[in-house]
């Protein structure tokens, strides 16, 4: 991301904008572009380092470079002052009003001044992805919250985004689930009904029974060939299994706040007929070739542990197709049907290693016309607290996602009851708002975490009313929407003038000028964190200001009430936009 070329109101962008027609001035046009190296200091607001790598190309003193670069920099109306200082850094104090000035355009704005792509994109965001036959459990809590994050980001950046809920539809294990379906007492609906209760059980009983019983065995496997084959009755009862499956997925994503529906749902099976076809270009140009009975591509850039070229299975010994055949053809599809100018994979770390060779044969078969690009979004394990490996339920098992958002919502509850707020609301909206605070702890502790790191499943942690919660930042919420209730006003209604006096002020509304910059660089990296940390700094300094700014005080003078309730606004505009792009409720009262 070239957070330089920006034209938003932050700081960094306005004064990296500054600086380069300086550095042009100064030095000559070759330098237009150098990295100007803006960060925040604690000297002053902000700090520029240039001159010192400058002056190292330039064989000059820094000092001298940084005078220099100072007098052509024309930032009068941004700062209050300017300084170089030690070797040669540039201090930058912003003033006041060019502050007060920039929120006030923001506050007018109905994006909050968040810039749309000025290249729209058409984005493949591929995440989620549970596998039929199994449980959805707590590995795909944060491919599921994660992704949906960063599809609702690249959305309202502008750019066109395709939700793609890659299930594991097909593959081997129907053959076994189809028959045990059949054999089920009280008929299919009731084994559809025990498919779908407990998917674990299920896949467990039929697996049982396939290792142990010949004859189920055998049928099993006679029941996958027809399935492959596209036998009319076995892609029946096969499209029930998805289809229950899918609705029991729905009723997840609808409690989550996860907007994807089961048409979003585009999972391998699509993909299946497109098999042969790839497979068969590949072998005819080469690229493949067989190896011990399959049919492999060989990667030279990839070494295995022997030292030779990896090499990559597209057709197993069987003729059947695997994993990577399928991700292929879905390449090929993204790429060439839809369009993809970027594909956006939110799948678990552990699947590293099977993206980069995808990635690389489908680079080596150019499968990507030379412009789409593949990413693969690492996740990070959610761990046991007490053991920091995998998270298993008492059965050994993975906890599934329902138990765990059910002991979410138990536990949000007690601790609403034990605080007394519980009897200030009716029943009703008692649950709503323990709802909220519920899967607003999960998903926001979730997002607060790096996708690729990973984190300890906390409950006890996650649901708190202090420190990095979503109850915190929820509740800071519901404070701004109190003191606008109470001054009479509403978010659009209050509208200042805003002037900045305080220090509390100054903080929070520097913090607000860096909404747009931090939903670019979420957007860029695919890295929801970046927004969950900026909402738990505006809701750190809101609380500070709320603390030290009086508003509806007796005392407090009618200019200043009309600013402050202003940045009360424009404050809760901003957090309510960023929790709704985290998919974190917001409630009204807490
Ligand atoms: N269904 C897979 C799983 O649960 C994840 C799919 C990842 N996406 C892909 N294109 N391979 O492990």
């Amino acid at each position: 991301l070239d957070r330089f070329n920006l034209t938003g109101p932050s700081p960094v962008a306005v004064l990296a904008r500054r600086f380069r027609d300086a550095l042009e001035a100064a030095f000559g046009a070759q330098y237009r572009w150098v990295d100007p190296a803006i960060r925040p200091s604690q000297h002053a607001d902000l700090q520029a380092n240039v001159a010192l790598a400058l002056a190292k190309v330039l064989e000059r003193n820094p000092r001298e470079v940084a005078r220099e670069l100072v007098d052509r920099l024309d930032v009068d109306d941004v700062v209050s002052a300017v300084e170089i200082s030690g070797p040669g850094f540039i201090n930058l104090t912003l003033s006041g009003e060019w502050i007060a000035e920039q929120l006030q355009r923001i506050a007018a704005d109905e994006r909050l001044r968040v810039l749309r792509a000025v290249q729209p994109q058409k984005v493949v965001v591929e995440y989620s992805s549970p596998n039929v036959a199994k449980v959805m459990h707590v590995g795909h809590l944060r491919t599921t919250i994660v992704g949906d994050a960063i599809a609702r980001i690249l959305e309202f950046l502008g750019h066109e985004v395709v939700r793609d809920n890659h299930i594991g539809d097909w593959g081997t294990p129907f053959g076994m689930l189809i028959e045990h379906l059949l054999d089920f007492e009280g008929g299919t609906d009731a084994g559809l009904r025990a498919f779908v209760s407990d998917t674990g059980a299920f896949y467990k009983a039929a697996n049982a029974r396939f290792k142990s019983d010949e004859g189920f065995a055998g049928r099993s496997r006679r029941r996958l060939v027809a399935l492959q084959q596209g036998d009319d009755e076995t892609l029946r009862y096969w499209q029930r299994l998805v289809d229950v499956s899918l609705r029991s997925y729905n009723a997840l994503y609808e409690r989550l706040g996860v907007r994807l529906t089961a048409d979003e749902a585009m999972g391998e099976s699509f993909y299946n007929g497109l098999l042969p076809e790839i497979v068969d270009e590949l072998e005819q140009r080469r690229l493949a070739v067989p190896s011990e009975g399959a049919l492999c591509v060989f990667l030279s850039d990839f070494k295995g542990r022997d030292g030779k070229a990896k090499a990559v299975i597209v057709r197993k010994s069987d003729g059947g197709y695997n994993y990577t055949t399928t991700d292929l053809a879905t390449i090929a599809y993204r790429v060439a049907v839809l369009r993809a100018d970027r594909v956006v994979y939110v799948v678990g770390d552990e699947q590293k290693e099977h993206f980069e060779l995808l990635f690389a044969v489908a680079e080596k078969a150019d499968l990507l016309l030379g412009g789409t690009v593949l990413e693969h979004a690492k996740i990070g394990m959610v761990t046991d607290p007490a053991t920091g490996g995998k998270l298993k339920s008492r059965s050994g098992d993975a906890v599934p996602l329902s138990a765990l958002l059910d002991g979410a919502y138990e536990r949000a509850a007690a601790k609403f009851d034990e605080s007394g707020r519980g009897e200030r609301f009716d029943a009703e909206t008692r649950e709503a708002i323990i709802r909220d605070v519920a899967i607003g702890a999960v998903k926001f502790a979730d997002l607060l975490v790096a996708r690729s790191s990973k984190y300890p499943f906390d409950l006890e942690r996650m649901i708190a009313f202090t420190g990095r919660s979503a109850g915190f930042v929820q509740y800071a919420g519901v404070r701004m929407k109190s003191v606008l209730r109470k001054g009479g006003l509403t978010p659009e209604s209050a509208t200042g003038p805003i002037v900045i006096g305080t220090e509390e002020e100054r903080n929070l509304a520097l913090h607000l000028l860096d909404f747009g910059i931090t939903l670019e660089e979420a957007g860029a990296a695919a890295a929801p964190h970046l927004v969950a940390e900026y909402l738990y700094g505006l809701a750190t300094r809101y609380t500070a200001f709320y603390e030290a700014c009086p508003v509806l005080k007796e005392g407090v003078d009618e200019e200043t009430r009309a600013s402050r309730l202003a940045l009360c606004a424009v404050t809760l505009r901003t957090l309510v936009t960023g929790l709704e792009l985290l998919g974190v409720p917001a409630p009204d009262q807490m």
